[in-house]
Protein backbone atom coordinates (compact mmCIF):
# COMPACT_ATOMS: atom_id res chain seq x y z
CA UNK A 1 0.00 0.00 0.00
CA UNK A 2 2.67 2.62 0.46
CA UNK A 3 3.67 2.10 -3.25
CA UNK A 4 -0.19 2.30 -3.73
CA UNK A 5 -0.17 5.42 -2.06
CA UNK A 6 2.69 7.21 -4.27
CA UNK A 7 5.65 6.53 -1.85
CA UNK A 8 8.73 4.69 -2.28
CA UNK A 9 9.15 1.66 0.86
CA UNK A 10 12.67 1.42 2.06
CA UNK A 11 14.44 -0.99 4.50
CA UNK A 12 12.92 -4.17 4.65
CA UNK A 13 9.36 -2.90 3.21
CA UNK A 14 12.04 -2.43 -0.20
CA UNK A 15 13.13 -5.94 0.18
CA UNK A 16 9.65 -7.42 0.01
CA UNK A 17 8.38 -4.72 -2.23
CA UNK A 18 11.50 -6.29 -4.75
CA UNK A 19 10.61 -9.63 -3.77
CA UNK A 20 6.78 -9.33 -4.86
CA UNK A 21 8.06 -7.81 -8.50
CA UNK A 22 10.28 -10.39 -8.75
CA UNK A 23 7.35 -12.49 -8.44
CA UNK A 24 5.29 -10.54 -11.06
CA UNK A 25 8.09 -10.72 -13.52
CA UNK A 26 8.41 -14.63 -13.59
CA UNK A 27 4.40 -14.63 -13.81
CA UNK A 28 4.69 -11.93 -16.75
CA UNK A 29 7.46 -14.04 -18.50
CA UNK A 30 4.91 -16.33 -19.58
CA UNK A 31 2.60 -16.24 -22.54
CA UNK A 32 0.94 -19.23 -21.92
CA UNK A 33 -0.36 -19.75 -18.38
CA UNK A 34 -1.90 -23.23 -17.18
CA UNK A 35 -3.47 -23.22 -13.92
CA UNK A 36 -4.99 -26.16 -11.74
CA UNK A 37 -7.23 -25.15 -9.18
CA UNK A 38 -9.41 -27.43 -6.60
CA UNK A 39 -12.25 -25.83 -5.37
CA UNK A 40 -11.43 -25.42 -1.57
CA UNK A 41 -14.72 -24.25 0.50
CA UNK A 42 -15.82 -23.05 -2.29
CA UNK A 43 -13.35 -20.71 -3.27
CA UNK A 44 -9.35 -21.09 -4.40
CA UNK A 45 -6.76 -23.12 -2.19
CA UNK A 46 -4.85 -20.27 -0.24
CA UNK A 47 -1.29 -20.53 -1.49
CA UNK A 48 -2.91 -19.73 -5.04
CA UNK A 49 -4.83 -16.63 -3.09
CA UNK A 50 -1.23 -15.48 -1.63
CA UNK A 51 -0.21 -15.70 -5.34
CA UNK A 52 -2.94 -13.50 -6.49
CA UNK A 53 -2.37 -10.94 -3.40
CA UNK A 54 1.69 -11.02 -4.19
CA UNK A 55 1.86 -9.94 -7.77
CA UNK A 56 -1.27 -7.81 -8.17
CA UNK A 57 0.50 -4.71 -7.29
CA UNK A 58 -0.13 -0.99 -9.07
CA UNK A 59 2.24 -0.56 -12.11
CA UNK A 60 2.86 -4.42 -12.61
CA UNK A 61 -0.54 -5.61 -13.02
CA UNK A 62 -2.86 -2.87 -13.01
CA UNK A 63 -2.83 1.05 -12.75
CA UNK A 64 -6.22 2.35 -10.97
CA UNK A 65 -7.28 6.12 -11.37
CA UNK A 66 -9.99 7.47 -9.05
CA UNK A 67 -12.27 8.41 -11.67
CA UNK A 68 -11.97 5.97 -14.38
CA UNK A 69 -11.01 3.06 -11.78
CA UNK A 70 -9.10 0.11 -12.90
CA UNK A 71 -6.84 -0.60 -16.32
CA UNK A 72 -4.90 -4.10 -16.50
CA UNK A 73 -1.92 -3.67 -17.79
CA UNK A 74 -1.14 -7.18 -19.10
CA UNK A 75 -3.82 -6.94 -22.29
CA UNK A 76 -2.72 -6.70 -25.56
CA UNK A 77 0.08 -9.01 -24.69
CA UNK A 78 -1.05 -12.19 -26.39
CA UNK A 79 -1.24 -13.81 -22.87
CA UNK A 80 -3.39 -16.93 -22.94
CA UNK A 81 -3.94 -19.06 -19.87
CA UNK A 82 -6.01 -22.14 -19.68
CA UNK A 83 -7.53 -23.34 -16.02
CA UNK A 84 -8.49 -26.54 -14.73
CA UNK A 85 -11.27 -25.93 -12.35
CA UNK A 86 -11.89 -29.41 -9.66
CA UNK A 87 -14.08 -30.44 -7.11
CA UNK A 88 -15.43 -33.48 -5.66
CA UNK A 89 -18.65 -31.97 -4.34
CA UNK A 90 -19.86 -29.42 -5.80
CA UNK A 91 -21.03 -29.42 -9.71
CA UNK A 92 -22.75 -26.69 -11.81
CA UNK A 93 -26.07 -28.58 -12.10
CA UNK A 94 -26.24 -28.99 -8.40
CA UNK A 95 -28.10 -26.46 -6.12
CA UNK A 96 -26.79 -24.95 -3.41
CA UNK A 97 -27.29 -27.51 -0.48
CA UNK A 98 -23.94 -28.72 -2.57
CA UNK A 99 -21.99 -25.49 -2.27
CA UNK A 100 -21.59 -22.74 -4.59
CA UNK A 101 -18.54 -21.76 -7.10
CA UNK A 102 -16.73 -18.70 -5.54
CA UNK A 103 -13.73 -20.76 -7.31
CA UNK A 104 -13.98 -20.12 -10.55
CA UNK A 105 -16.03 -16.67 -10.71
CA UNK A 106 -13.35 -15.15 -8.75
CA UNK A 107 -10.08 -16.67 -10.49
CA UNK A 108 -11.64 -16.06 -14.32
CA UNK A 109 -12.63 -12.42 -13.26
CA UNK A 110 -9.04 -12.39 -11.64
CA UNK A 111 -7.74 -13.16 -15.18
CA UNK A 112 -9.73 -10.82 -16.78
CA UNK A 113 -8.84 -7.96 -14.28
CA UNK A 114 -5.08 -8.43 -15.09
CA UNK A 115 -5.91 -8.22 -19.29
CA UNK A 116 -5.86 -11.72 -19.53
CA UNK A 117 -8.77 -12.16 -21.83
CA UNK A 118 -7.88 -15.54 -23.85
CA UNK A 119 -9.19 -17.88 -21.27
CA UNK A 120 -9.72 -21.38 -21.77
CA UNK A 121 -11.62 -23.54 -18.90
CA UNK A 122 -11.66 -27.87 -18.41
CA UNK A 123 -13.67 -28.66 -15.76
CA UNK A 124 -13.75 -31.92 -13.67
CA UNK A 125 -16.53 -32.28 -11.28
CA UNK A 126 -18.01 -36.00 -10.72
CA UNK A 127 -19.95 -34.97 -7.61
CA UNK A 128 -20.20 -37.40 -5.21
CA UNK A 129 -22.93 -39.27 -7.49
CA UNK A 130 -21.22 -38.67 -11.16
CA UNK A 131 -19.68 -41.11 -13.07
CA UNK A 132 -16.23 -40.26 -12.36
CA UNK A 133 -14.56 -42.06 -15.25
CA UNK A 134 -16.71 -40.59 -18.24
CA UNK A 135 -16.38 -37.41 -16.82
CA UNK A 136 -12.27 -37.66 -16.16
CA UNK A 137 -12.19 -39.17 -19.97
CA UNK A 138 -14.00 -36.42 -21.17
CA UNK A 139 -11.75 -33.44 -19.12
CA UNK A 140 -8.84 -35.45 -20.93
CA UNK A 141 -10.29 -35.08 -24.01
CA UNK A 142 -11.69 -31.29 -23.90
CA UNK A 143 -7.37 -31.00 -22.98
CA UNK A 144 -6.61 -32.43 -25.77
CA UNK A 145 -9.02 -30.27 -27.68
CA UNK A 146 -7.34 -27.24 -25.79
CA UNK A 147 -3.68 -28.34 -26.83
CA UNK A 148 -4.17 -28.15 -30.08
CA UNK A 149 -5.56 -24.26 -30.09
CA UNK A 150 -2.81 -23.56 -27.03
C1 LIG B 1 -9.30 -28.10 2.10
C2 LIG B 1 -10.22 -28.67 1.08
C3 LIG B 1 -11.44 -28.08 0.86
C4 LIG B 1 -12.32 -28.57 -0.11
N1 LIG B 1 -13.50 -27.96 -0.33
C5 LIG B 1 -14.32 -28.41 -1.30
C6 LIG B 1 -15.55 -27.74 -1.57
O1 LIG B 1 -15.91 -26.75 -0.96
N2 LIG B 1 -16.36 -28.25 -2.53
C7 LIG B 1 -16.01 -29.37 -3.27
O2 LIG B 1 -16.77 -29.77 -4.12
N3 LIG B 1 -14.83 -30.00 -3.06
C8 LIG B 1 -13.98 -29.55 -2.09
N4 LIG B 1 -12.79 -30.17 -1.86
C9 LIG B 1 -12.42 -31.28 -2.74
C10 LIG B 1 -11.44 -30.82 -3.82
O3 LIG B 1 -12.00 -29.81 -4.62
C11 LIG B 1 -11.01 -32.00 -4.69
O4 LIG B 1 -10.34 -32.91 -3.89
C12 LIG B 1 -10.15 -31.55 -5.82
O5 LIG B 1 -10.88 -30.78 -6.73
C13 LIG B 1 -9.54 -32.70 -6.56
O6 LIG B 1 -8.19 -32.53 -6.51
P1 LIG B 1 -7.26 -33.56 -5.71
O7 LIG B 1 -7.38 -34.86 -6.44
O8 LIG B 1 -5.92 -32.93 -5.81
O9 LIG B 1 -7.80 -33.61 -4.29
C14 LIG B 1 -11.93 -29.70 -0.87
C15 LIG B 1 -10.70 -30.31 -0.64
C16 LIG B 1 -9.85 -29.81 0.33
C17 LIG B 1 -8.52 -30.49 0.54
Amino acid sequence: MTVFGGGVPHGVQATAWQAALDTFDRFDRADRLLFSVPMWNGGIPYVLKQFVDVISQPGAVFAVDPDTGYTPLLSGRGKKAVVVYTSAVWGPQLGPEFGRDFQSTYFTDWLHWTGIDDVAEIRFHPTLTGDSATIRAQAHADSRELGKRF
